[in-house]
């Protein structure tokens, strides 16, 4: 089963609460944090996941594009994220490492996410480790971007390893994911979609998460 997770970079922030109901029929809230130095653009942070915390039962997400994730994982955590994905390109092996334990002793579920220039074998050192390893579609920064099939062999490779030394990992794609490119997505082997201005910019957005589904 495919799961969706709309990414609220595309909501209304104004009205959040409402935006967040409004994908009621997805598997998880994608959050996207960015500091303004990991990435070039800057969004929001650990009191908003609070706040949206306290609206909704979905289970969040939280994207880290920041700096040495590891000063701020377990305010992620406490905040209420579910699962906290940290670049392999934010910070030194050792200090990754040390944020994937800082997420699990506080009971949570780790990710870690590469961009597109990031091969495949740098997940390596991680990979029995993490809950989730997510794939970058688009260069991280910026909703609404053009989707990149030639990660597709990043994410078949993926697949393999996960399915060969740790099957209950999930496999996440992020950026430029639609209608038109989802089912690439799914026959590389991915099981969670990332989709900010797919869905929020749909008419209909129960139909538009049904069809990202594949
Ligand atoms: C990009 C973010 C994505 C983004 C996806 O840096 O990580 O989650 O919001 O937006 P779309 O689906 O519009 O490409
Ligand atoms: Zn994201």
């Amino acid at each position: 089963m495919i799961k969706i997770a709309p990414s609220i970079l595309s909501a209304d922030f104004a009205n959040l609460e409402r935006d967040i109901h409004k994908i009621a029929d997805a598997d998880y809230v994608h959050v996207d944090v960015m500091d303004g130095r990991f990435v070039p653009n800057i969004s929001i942070g650990i009191p908003v996941v609070r706040d949206i915390r306290r609206v909704t039962d979905l289970p969040l997400d939280v994207h880290l594009m920041i700096q040495e994730p590891v000063r701020y994982v377990e305010q992620f955590c406490d905040a209420g994220a579910d699962l906290v994905s940290i670049h392999v390109e934010s910070d030194m092996p050792e200090n990754i490492q040390s944020a994937i334990h800082k997420i699990h002793a506080k009971g949570k579920k780790a990710g870690i996410v590469l961009k597109p220039k990031t091969p495949a074998e740098c997940a390596l050192p991680y990979l029995s480790q993490v809950e989730l390893i997510l794939v970058m579609t688009v260069e991280p920064g910026f909703g609404g971007q053009k989707f990149m099939a030639d990660m597709m062999p990043k994410v078949r490779t993926l697949r393999q390893w996960i399915d060969r030394d740790n099957p209950g990992c999930e496999l996440e794609v992020d950026g430029g994911v639609a209608p038109d490119t989802c089912r690439q997505c799914i026959d590389a082997g991915a099981n969670v979609l990332v989709a900010g201005s797919a869905v929020y910019q749909a008419q209909d957005i129960p139909a538009r998460i049904r069809q990202l589904r594949g």
